[in-house]
């Protein structure tokens, strides 16, 4: 709750906070923190805007005693006002195969017309809020490094070109380097050495953009 008053101090009134989390399994049974963090946060002004949820195609091979495997975690999206900026045009996706019928109208499972042309232009289509993306805990920089295109997808959800994004917990600095990528300014803390390291080397010899931080100054 320190942490989350932090950054609704220094979170713009229409900016966004995601927050990945899993619970873990604590003496046979799944936590319900999140649950608790989610009724604090409201009271403490957050709205919780959505629940995403990241599928990993790929869930590391444990065995759980009375469980299965780990296959997902939770992408907790909370706002301070109900006009958060927000481009879901920016995070289109290839819209899937049709068979045959027209790209107008779709019949749904039910058997209704659809008129798709809302939610549907050309051949993309707005994602639904479950994301299919390969975890990599293989990462020889962090032992839980995320994906460099789940920050990007989130970086592109909300936030423009030259916007500011936070990690407050940078880890090996995937949300910063996809933020200079994407050529937002960006913001990072890291307490352990290592990591710290390892984010500072990736986003000093990642070439792919101009290093938009050194000349704003965000990044000191
Ligand atoms: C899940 S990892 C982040 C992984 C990162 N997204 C990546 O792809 O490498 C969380 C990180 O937060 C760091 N951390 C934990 N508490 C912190 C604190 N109070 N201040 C700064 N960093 C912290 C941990 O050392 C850890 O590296």
């Amino acid at each position: 709750m320190p942490k989350a008053a932090e950054i609704r101090r220094t979170l713009r009134r229409d900016g966004s906070l995601f927050l990945v989390v899993k619970e873990p399994v604590v003496n046979g049974e799944r936590h319900t923190f999140i649950h608790e963090l989610v009724a604090k946060m409201k009271d403490r002004g957050w709205r919780f805007c959505d629940e995403l949820i990241w599928m990993m195609p790929n869930p590391l091979p444990r065995r759980a005693v009375g469980r299965l495997k780990d296959a997902f975690q939770r992408i907790l999206h909370f706002t301070l006002s109900k006009k958060h900026v927000f481009y879901p045009d920016a995070v289109r996706q290839p819209a899937k195969p049709t068979n045959g019928q027209s790209k107008r109208f779709r019949t749904s499972v039910g058997g209704f017309k659809i008129d798709a042309t809302n939610f549907e232009y050309g051949d993309t289509a707005l994602p639904g809020n479950v994301l299919t993306c390969a975890h990599v805990s293989h990462s020889l920089l962090h032992d839980s490094a995320h994906p460099d295109q789940l920050a990007s997808f989130f970086i592109r959800l909300a936030t423009k070109e030259g916007d500011i994004v936070l990690d407050p917990f940078a880890g090996s600095g995937t949300t910063l380097v996809a933020a200079k990528r994407l050529s937002r300014r960006w913001v990072g803390y890291e307490v352990r050495q290592s990591a710290y390291h390892a984010a500072m080397s990736r986003l000093e010899h990642d070439s792919e953009t101009a290093y938009w931080s050194e000349t704003s100054g965000a990044s000191d």
